[in-house]
Formats: C-alpha cells, sequence, structure tokens
C-alpha cells in the first residue's frame, strides 16, 4: 500500500494542469503486482481533459492488463499539500468499473503517506451501470 501511495504522489509531479492550477496523481495496482502512473492532462478545451485515474487505468489497460487490485489518488492545488481528500469523479468510477470488481476494488484516497482512506468501489459507486445491465 505505502509503494502504492508513493508512485501516486510521484505521478502527481507530471501533472499539466496550466487551466485549473489543481494537480492530480494516480497509481494502479495490478493482480501480478506491476503498478501504472497517471496524472491528469488538460486541454485549452477544457472538456477533452483527461483524470488522472483514467490516464492511469488506460496506460494499464493499453499494455494488456486486465486484473486489478487498488487504485490510489492524490490531488491539490500546485504547490500546496492536499487539504482534502481527492475522490475520482464519476466519469472515473465508471470506466474504473468496466474492469474492476466493485466489490473487492479498493480505492485509496491520500493526503500522504500516513493519512490515507480507504473504500471499495461498490462504496463509491453503488448501482453501477455495467455489462449486466445490458
Ligand atoms: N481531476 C482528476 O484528475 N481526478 C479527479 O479525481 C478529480 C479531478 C482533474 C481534472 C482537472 O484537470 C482538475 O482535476 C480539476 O478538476
Amino acid at each position: 500500500m505505502k509503494e502504492l501511495i508513493k508512485e501516486a504522489i510521484l505521478a502527481r509531479e507530471f501533472a499539466y494542469a496550466p487551466y485549473s492550477n489543481f494537480k492530480v496523481g494516480a497509481s494502479i495496482l495490478t493482480k501480478n503486482k506491476k503498478i501504472y502512473k497517471g496524472c491528469n492532462i488538460e486541454n485549452a478545451s477544457y472538456s477533452l481533459t483527461n483524470c488522472a485515474e483514467r490516464t492511469a487505468i488506460f496506460k494499464a489497460i493499453s499494455e494488456g492488463e486486465r486484473d486489478f487490485l487498488a487504485i490510489a489518488i492524490i490531488g491539490a492545488k500546485d504547490k500546496e499539500k492536499p487539504l482534502e481528500y481527492c475522490a475520482p469523479c464519476g466519469s472515473c468510477l465508471q470506466v474504473i468499473s468496466e474492469f474492476c470488481n466493485t466489490k473487492d476494488f479498493k480505492i485509496i484516497l491520500v493526503k500522504d503517506e500516513d493519512d490515507y482512506l480507504e473504500y471499495t468501489l461498490e462504496q463509491m459507486l453503488p448501482f453501477a451501470f455495467t455489462n449486466k445491465n445490458l
């Protein structure tokens, strides 16, 4: 867990957030113990911004990963320490739910290495819309 949190903190360093100035880092752990990092990547056309969580999971999926255990997330204004825990937005939760079991998958909201909260995907996205609905 500590390793995953450290990677999320590192990932935040690469955030490209010139418009909001809010930098987010995420790190996702695969079942075979690999970690993929991601940061938010903003765009002058604001709606094309990609969140850190989706950057991380898309990187992993595009490298052939399909099985995940947990994601750690940290977000704060540039140069500031997080004042709040940064929860994934609804779009990211929906993307995560495509690949991750809602009961087991853990979402770790990080302020620093020793201050974090742990939730299941089910807690953050009850009644997820999934392929079972189709
Ligand atoms: N953002 C993330 O990357 N992840 C979240 O969980 C919440 C929001 C980004 C999107 C945007 O670049 C900035 O934070 C402000 O919304």
